[in-house]
Formats: C-alpha cells, sequence, structure tokens
C-alpha cells in the first residue's frame, strides 16, 4: 500500500519525505490555497521533491474544452504529475480522450461505486472516494473502499488504482488499509498520530535506564 502526504506544503513534504514513507502528494485548490505563493513554483517543487512519486493537481476550470487543454499543461509540468478532474458526466469524455492519450488521471470527488465503475472502465491511473465526506452525510466512507476492491479485483480492472482520500483520523487509515486501498492519502497530522505510540517512547526510555543501570562503558 502506497502512503500520499495530502498537502500542499513544502515542509511536511520534505519531513515526510526525508524519513522515507511518502510514495507521493496529492493536493486541491483548497489546500493551495492555504499555502499562497507562487502555485507552479511550488508544484515543481513539490514534485522534484518526491520524484518519482506522483503528485496529484487539479484542474481549477469548469468548462470541459478549458479543462482538457488545462489538463495538458498541468501534466506538462513534471513527468510525476497526475492530473486530478472531478467525477462529474461532463468531462468524461475528456477523461477518456486524457488517458488515451496517456495522461495520468486521478479522478477526484467519487462517491460512489457506478462512479468509480465508468472510471475504471475508461482505465483511469486513480480514483478517489472520498471517505470522510462520506461519513459527513451519514453515509459509510470505508464501506466503499470495501466495494471498490471486489469490484476492481472481480472485474480485473487492472490499470486503476484506488486511492482513499479526505481521511480524517487514524483510524480510517487503518481501516482503508484493511479494505485493499491501493493507496492511502493522508493529511500531516494524521500521519503524525499515526507513527506515534506512547508505548514505544515508554518502552525506549525503559530501556535506556535499565541499560545505563548495567554501568558497561563500551558495547560491543
Ligand atoms: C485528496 O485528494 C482530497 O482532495 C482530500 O483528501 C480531501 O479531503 P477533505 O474532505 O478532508 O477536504
Amino acid at each position: 500500500m502506497k502512503i500520499f502526504l495530502d498537502t500542499a506544503n513544502i515542509e511536511s513534504i520534505k519531513h515526510w519525505n526525508n524519513k522515507g514513507v511518502l510514495d507521493g502528494v496529492t493536493t486541491n485548490p483548497t489546500l493551495l490555497r492555504k499555502e499562497g505563493g507562487n502555485v507552479k513554483k511550488m508544484i515543481q517543487e513539490i514534485c522534484s521533491i518526491v520524484s518519482p512519486g506522483d503528485v496529484s493537481i487539479e484542474v481549477t476550470e469548469i468548462e470541459k474544452d478549458k479543462v482538457y487543454t488545462q489538463a495538458k499543461e498541468i501534466a506538462a509540468i513534471s513527468d510525476n504529475v497526475v492530473v486530478k478532474i472531478p467525477c462529474h458526466e461532463d468531462y468524461y469524455p475528456v477523461i477518456k480522450k486524457l488517458t488515451e492519450e496517456g495522461i495520468k488521471i486521478n479522478v477526484t470527488l467519487v462517491f460512489t461505486l457506478i462512479q468509480s465503475l465508468f472510471m475504471c472502465k475508461v482505465g483511469v491511473k486513480y480514483i478517489s472516494p472520498f471517505i470522510g465526506r462520506l461519513d459527513d452525510i451519514d453515509s459509510p466512507g470505508v464501506e466503499l473502499i470495501h466495494d471498490l476492491r471486489l469490484m476492481v479485483d472481480q472485474y480485473g480492472f487492472t490499470k486503476t488504482k484506488i486511492l482513499a482520500a479526505s481521511i480524517r483520523h487514524v483510524k480510517h487509515f487503518h481501516d482503508v488499509l484493511i479494505a485493499g486501498a491501493d493507496v492511502a492519502t493522508l493529511p500531516t497530522a494524521v500521519l503524525e498520530k499515526a507513527v506515534k505510540h506512547p508505548l514505544t517512547d515508554q518502552g525506549i526510555a525503559i530501556f535506556m535506564e535499565d541499560w545505563k543501570e548495567l554501568g558497561i562503558k563500551q558495547f560491543p
């Protein structure tokens, strides 16, 4: 399973990339807005930090011809850019054409199995079901990941990876891991919590204390 960071914050990306646990990054207009500054420069820097890992960048045009043109321009920023396009029926032909042209697409704002089926048939690289936003409307988000895993395997949609998005807490991370997501994209706060355990810290402290008590000057 791959771990992506769901942020456009350069420092966080560098921090987690240096730990060797990062396989890629996802962004969206909201995350870019949080950081501000020169967006294109920021994207280029993110791409170079996590290369060859995938970096998802979302289109910001609405009209479908413009979405197509912008998607090509975004894809040209770097070899490891994946273009995020919302899973709206208006964009189906655009998504199909871009995929046929070899542009890597991450279909975003996915909320149902049927939406996912259409995108698997097109052969997009990633499908991003939004777990947290489904939970927000009292629809069990993690169930969609289970169903998707079943569908992808049952029908042999080998080109498409399941990217669990809108993960809000460590339990979501744990649950999508069990459900068989190919990728989980995590907000920095969730990844920070996920790697920590008080018993690990406590255990290290006890072992160090006991070792000191032994009074050995050099080891081994
Ligand atoms: C990632 O691709 C999504 O844009 C992101 O996970 C959305 O998360 P949110 O629902 O917490 O905004």
